[in-house]
């Protein structure tokens, strides 16, 4: 039989009713859009049964926060309108955070600048924003500031170092040529030396200086003990113990001595003790008692005999060596008018030639105590920001300051300028092939010298997550933000 094909045959084989028939894949598509929710819903209620509330988190926690990741109230605390936030008062709980200035007109949240959830990073890199939304226009309480107060970025428009731009001298008083003691035949102990900055500068604890003398301590002063406390005036959190960012003071005892011996008679080996004007008087006071006890009869020669440029010989006139001989003859005094009269001269020698090498020295009334000697050696530069020799111990000393071995006052300043910095320091920072660049590098927001001990306050359940929420947060134990 043939086939019959006509359009009304053909048109008979289309279904007209298909849209009342469910398909198959639109049936899946049904199925799946109720089930996939009630699936993840069921496997959230699973999730948080067994607790693990990590399902929540819009990206992994910050590397020191990391142990905190399972316990998410510890953070967000649900508040009135349901929402975990995560107010100052979660984060001041462990940790303490101290104020940025008392003359601030606001004060941003920890979060805006601390961003969690962004991967393992280190939470203290903060961004420029955090610091620029204040400092591109710096307002103050009190409407006064003297800072510059236009800073967008480190390499932008950051104003010059405060004591190179307004020139500032070195306020030390303690006298230092730097020339003379770098020059390569300097006249040492035993010989000719050439002396190397780290003979007298140094970063790190050390015990042995070079140009110390054991037997010469200071009689009153306490020996150095290099801790972070001598950082006092840093800001900055102290983590290394042991490491000075700035250099370690410039003592007598340590970095002199050796050369600058405080020698005040030829007839007592032992030098002075470098010490106040007073406990030096008792010493020599004390060493020429004891010399004329074990020698009296010293009390007959001639009472300058023996000190530097004297001797016990018949005198010459340096002037006319074709005079003969001048013999002086012994007057005999007692042995306390020859202790008095050689303490003053030894003194006179002392107050005006060997302190005076070193300090400035405030003489008194003929025979009295100076009545000042000063030693006044700053060791801050820059007190408004951060600085650590230690991660710039690749470059040479006279890379940054290369003033020095032609420096000859105590009054210059031979620091480098901010161009030399930005060298190495710059925007893009470490992924630009950089050394950093943002402010938090070189400046601390947070004024830790105010920091306060916070008490812990979870147990190790709590923070783990596995025990029962965290306790409602209350009022922070210590916290100054
Ligand atoms: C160390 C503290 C800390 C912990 C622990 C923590 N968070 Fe956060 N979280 C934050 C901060 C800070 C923010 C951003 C500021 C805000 O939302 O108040 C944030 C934001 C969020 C956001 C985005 C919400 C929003 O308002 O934009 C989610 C979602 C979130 N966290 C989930 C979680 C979950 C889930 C956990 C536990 C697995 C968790 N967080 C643990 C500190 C924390
Ligand atoms: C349950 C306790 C706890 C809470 C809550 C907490 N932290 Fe921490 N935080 C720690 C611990 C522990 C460390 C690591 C040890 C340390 O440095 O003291 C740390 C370290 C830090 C660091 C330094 C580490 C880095 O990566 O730079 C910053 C910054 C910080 N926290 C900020 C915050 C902020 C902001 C909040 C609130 C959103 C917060 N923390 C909440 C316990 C906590
Ligand atoms: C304007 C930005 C900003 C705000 C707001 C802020 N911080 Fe900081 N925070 C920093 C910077 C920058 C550092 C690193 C420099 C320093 O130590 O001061 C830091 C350091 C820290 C550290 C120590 C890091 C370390 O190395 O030990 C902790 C802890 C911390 N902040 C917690 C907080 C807490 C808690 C709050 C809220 C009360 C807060 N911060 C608010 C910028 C900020
Ligand atoms: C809420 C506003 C505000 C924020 C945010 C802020 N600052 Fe300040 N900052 C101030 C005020 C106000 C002063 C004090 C000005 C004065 O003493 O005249 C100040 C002072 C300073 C000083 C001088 C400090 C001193 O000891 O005299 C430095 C450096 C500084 N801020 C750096 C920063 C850095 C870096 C950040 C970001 C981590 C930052 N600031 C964030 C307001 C802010
Ligand atoms: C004999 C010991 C001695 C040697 C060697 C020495 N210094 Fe000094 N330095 C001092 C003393 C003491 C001071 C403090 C007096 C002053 O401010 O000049 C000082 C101060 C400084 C200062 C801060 C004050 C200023 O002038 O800017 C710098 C920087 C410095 N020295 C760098 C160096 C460098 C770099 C070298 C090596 C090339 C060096 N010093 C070698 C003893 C020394
Ligand atoms: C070669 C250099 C040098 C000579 C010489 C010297 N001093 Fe000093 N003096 C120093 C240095 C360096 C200091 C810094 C602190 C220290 O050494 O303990 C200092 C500190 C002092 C101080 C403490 C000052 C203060 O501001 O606190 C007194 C007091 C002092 N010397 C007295 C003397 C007397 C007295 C003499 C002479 C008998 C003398 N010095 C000779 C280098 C010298
Ligand atoms: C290695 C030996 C040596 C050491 C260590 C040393 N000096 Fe000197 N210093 C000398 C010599 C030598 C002279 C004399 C140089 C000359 O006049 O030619 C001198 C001269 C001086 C002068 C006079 C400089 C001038 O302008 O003529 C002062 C001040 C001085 N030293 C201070 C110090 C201080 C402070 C220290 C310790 C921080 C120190 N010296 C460490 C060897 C040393
Ligand atoms: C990257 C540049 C740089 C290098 C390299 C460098 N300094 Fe400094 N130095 C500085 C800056 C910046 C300051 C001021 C820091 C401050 O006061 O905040 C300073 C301060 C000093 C001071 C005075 C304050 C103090 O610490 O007593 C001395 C001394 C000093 N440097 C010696 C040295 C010596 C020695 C070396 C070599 C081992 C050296 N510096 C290498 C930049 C540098
Ligand atoms: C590479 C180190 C470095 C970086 C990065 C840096 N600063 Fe500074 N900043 C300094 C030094 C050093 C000073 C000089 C401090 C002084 O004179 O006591 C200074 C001074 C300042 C001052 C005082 C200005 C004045 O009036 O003398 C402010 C405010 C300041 N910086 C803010 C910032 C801000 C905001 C950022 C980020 C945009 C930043 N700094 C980045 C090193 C840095
Ligand atoms: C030769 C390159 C170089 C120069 C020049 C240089 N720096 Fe650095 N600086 C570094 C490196 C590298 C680090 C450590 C790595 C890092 O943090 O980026 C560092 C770290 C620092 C730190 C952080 C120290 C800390 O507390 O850990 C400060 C602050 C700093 N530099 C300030 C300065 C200042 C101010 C100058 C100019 C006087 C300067 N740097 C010049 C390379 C340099």
């Amino acid at each position: 039989m043939p086939r019959i094909r006509n359009a009304k045959l053909l048109a008979k084989r289309i279904d007209l009713q298909y849209f009342t028939h469910p398909h198959g894949f639109r049936r899946a598509r049904f199925v799946l859009s109720i089930a996939l929710p009630l699936l993840a819903g069921a496997w959230l209620l699973g999730e948080r049964a067994i607790g693990n509330t990590k399902v929540y988190t819009s990206g992994p926690i910050s590397a020191a926060h990391a142990v905190l990741g399972k316990q998410c109230a510890v953070c967000h605390v649900r508040q009135a309108d349901f929402r975990a936030h995560v107010p100052d008062t979660a984060c001041l709980k462990c940790h303490d955070a101290p104020v940025h200035n008392a003359k601030q007109t606001s004060t941003p949240s920890c979060s805006s600048c601390h961003l969690e959830h962004q991967g393992q990073i280190k939470l203290a890199a903060t961004a420029n924003a955090g610091c620029t939304q204040c400092h591109n226009n710096l307002q103050t309480t009190d409407g006064k500031t003297d800072l510059i107060s236009h800073i967008g970025g480190f390499d932008r428009d950051h104003p010059q170092f405060a004591v190179l731009r307004q020139n500032g001298k070195d306020p030390g008083t303690l006298k230092l040529n730097h020339f003379v003691h770098l020059q390569p035949t300097l006249r040492g102990p035993a010989g000719a030396v050439q002396m190397q900055c780290d003979d007298c500068h140094r970063f790190a604890v050390t015990q042995n200086w070079p140009y110390s003398v054991a037997t010469v301590q200071p009689a009153t002063q306490q020996p150095v003990i290099v801790t972070p406390a001598l950082n006092q005036q840093r800001k900055r959190r102290e983590v290394e113990v042991g490491a000075n960012a700035y250099g370690i003071p410039i003592r007598y005892v340590n970095q002199c001595a050796a050369c600058h011996l405080l020698q005040f008679d030829t007839l007592i080996t032992e030098p002075a003790p470098h010490d106040k004007p007073e406990i030096v008087r008792a010493f020599i006071r004390q060493k020429l008692t004891d010399y004329v006890a074990a020698n009296p009869n010293v009390v007959t020669m001639p009472i300058d005999a023996g000190l530097p440029g004297n001797d016990i010989e018949p005198r010459r006139n340096i002037l006319r060596p074709e005079e003969p001989a001048r013999v002086i003859t012994p007057t005999r005094v007692t042995p306390q008018e020859w202790v008095d009269q050689r303490t003053a001269t030894a003194e006179r020698l002392l107050w005006s030639k060997n302190c005076r090498l070193c300090h400035a020295v405030t003489e008194g009334e003929e025979g009295a105590l100076p009545t000042k000697v000063t030693a006044i050696i700053p060791t801050r530069w820059m007190p408004r920001a951060e600085f650590d020799h230690q991660p710039h111990r690749m470059v040479t000393c006279t890379a940054c300051h290369s003033s020095i071995p032609q420096s000859r006052l105590t009054s210059d300043v031979n620091l480098a300028g901010i161009e030399l910095c930005r060298d190495c320091h710059a925007e893009g920072g470490l992924k630009a092939g950089n050394a950093e660049g943002r402010c938090f590098e070189c400046h601390s927001y947070h004024d830790w010298r105010k920091e306060k001990l916070t008490k812990g306050s979870f147990d190790v359940l709590q923070v783990r997550g596995k025990g029962p929420a965290a306790p409602p947060i209350t009022a922070p134990t210590s916290g100054t933000q």
